[in-house]
């Protein structure tokens, strides 16, 4: 059952090909998409500050019960409940629900991953002409279902030819390439931003100076949702990853390391993101568009030394977490049925793919919550605000109640005053908050409008 269908499970050579497998896992569309225009939507920094209180309270425990799990059980999340728990017992549709999740996520994230393969090419081929045509150019990609499915295409062959190399020579021999490699870039980008652009004190002051009445209800909601999906939780992503590590590895440093880069890595991309913004005189709350419309109109100026690594950037980052979705499908395959790796990830990265093509038709849409709309829209919607909310959930009740204590500090590494304030966070606050973005995606939160 190893990467080659042996007897062996597959395992990280070592701590950094955890880390940066983790770390990329983490480190998304989520990060360099999502974070600024959410940041941008909700008033910058008093919702960073929201943010960055989330990832502690809400996330690190969550990775962290995530990684006690997998690396107790070695196994993938169906296998690692049935394992701590009884077979047959109905934690299992916990990890169900999260190869599930893989799923549904990994077919439209596909969609928005191949728009950025796409604007490699447009920013090598160059950004002209008025704002309104540059910005043109976004909607002819949605809707036009030949480039979506195009890219959509060439976007999943990458996942699976690196998922179908195994733990060590795929997943962590492509991280150790492409997140150095994402780092420089971002390091570089973040520094033009800040020295040669004249937007830079602006976009710090934008990010990291808290104006507390521009904070509302659905921006904390906002901050507590996406805390979750950038650090790949509620969905067994870290189980998965966490059931190949080594027993002597510190579970608590890792979480910590990778909770860290993935915050700093949204900061970056912020900063680099909001200078350029500033510096063209343009607003922060651009919403969705702010990278595929307002950047490249931005870009027409700055020219392609700085267009092409943005998208490549942005590729990279959507390859790791790609990959990461489609491992979390695949172990499950592999470890309970017996299947190859090569068959597997071949078989079920091709019905991703097919069921992506649902999301990239922009044109086909269906009634949904009262409005017709389009399945990645749909897909996107439940996802973050049921099925991950509601994994989180479970994962965190289970870790936090069932599981015995011995396994669980056992795993941890220490029953001490750390081990005992992780578990009054997994008992009374993290639930809590997971509770409130469910039924804020039910909308049936007293206190809000809907
Ligand atoms: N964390 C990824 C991002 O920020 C998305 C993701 C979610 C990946 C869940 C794996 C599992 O883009």
């Amino acid at each position: 059952m190893d990467e080659n269908n042996g007897n062996k499970r597959g395992q990280w050579s070592g701590r950094i090909g955890f880390i940066l497998a983790a770390t990329g896992s983490a480190i998304g569309l989520g990060n360099i998409w999502k974070f600024p225009y959410i940041t941008g939507e909700y008033g910058g920094g008093s919702f960073v500050l929201v943010y960055l209180m989330c990832v502690v309270l809400v996330g690190l425990p969550l990775m962290i019960a995530e990684l006690i799990i997998g690396r107790r059980a070695q196994c993938n999340p169906v296998g690692a409940f049935q394992k701590l728990h009884k077979k047959g017992s109905a934690w299992q549709l916990v990890g169900w629900l999260g190869v599930a999740s893989g799923f549904v996520i990994l077919s439209y994230y596909s969609i928005v991953a191949g728009w950025a393969l796409a604007y490699i090419y447009k920013a090598i081929v160059g950004f002209s002409g008025t704002a309104e045509a540059i910005q043109g150019q976004f909607i002819e990609l949605v809707v036009s279902p030949f480039d979506s499915i195009m890219w959509h295409t060439i976007f999943m062959i990458l996942c699976i030819g690196i998922v179908i190399g195994g733990i060590q020579k795929g997943i962590e021999r492509w991280s150790k390439i492409l997140m150095p490699a994402l780092f420089a870039i971002l390091l570089g980008l973040m520094f033009y931003g800040l020295f040669a652009t004249n937007g830079g004190a602006a976009a710090l002051n934008f990010l990291f100076k808290p104006d507390f009445s521009k904070l509302t209800a659905e921006g904390i909601l906002s901050a507590l949702g996406h805390a979750f999906f950038t650090l790949s939780l509620g969905m067994g992503a870290m189980i998965t990853y966490g059931s190949y590590m080594k027993k002597e590895r510190n579970l608590l440093r890792s979480a910590i390391t990778v909770s860290f880069l993935d915050t700093l890595i949204a900061l970056m991309a912020g900063v680099a993101i909001f200078s350029l913004v500033f510096h063209y005189g343009m607003e922060p709350g651009q919403s969705v568009g702010l990278i595929f419309k307002t950047l490249p109109v931005l870009f027409a100026e700055t020219g392609p030394w700085i267009s092409v690594p943005f998208f490549i950037l942005l590729s990279f980052a959507a390859l790791t977490s790609g990959i990461s979705l489609l491992e979390v499908v695949v172990s499950y395959f592999i470890d309970h049925r017996g299947w190859s790796r090569k068959v597997t990830t071949i078989v079920l990265g091709g019905f991703i793919y097919l069921f992506g093509l649902l999301s990239a038709v922009a044109a086909w849409t269906v009634p949904f919550r009262g409005k017709d709309q389009s399945f990645f829209d749909i897909f996107d919607f439940i996802s973050t605000n049921y099925m991950l909310p509601i994994g989180g959930f479970l994962t965190c009740l289970y870790i936090a109640w069932v599981m015995k204590d011995k396994d669980r500090s056992e795993e941890f590494g220490s029953n001490g005053p750390l081990y005992k304030a992780l578990k009054f966070v997994l008992r009374y606050v993290t639930p809590i908050a997971l509770i409130a973005v469910i039924l804020h995606g039910l909308e049936l939160l007293p206190f809000m409008e809907y």
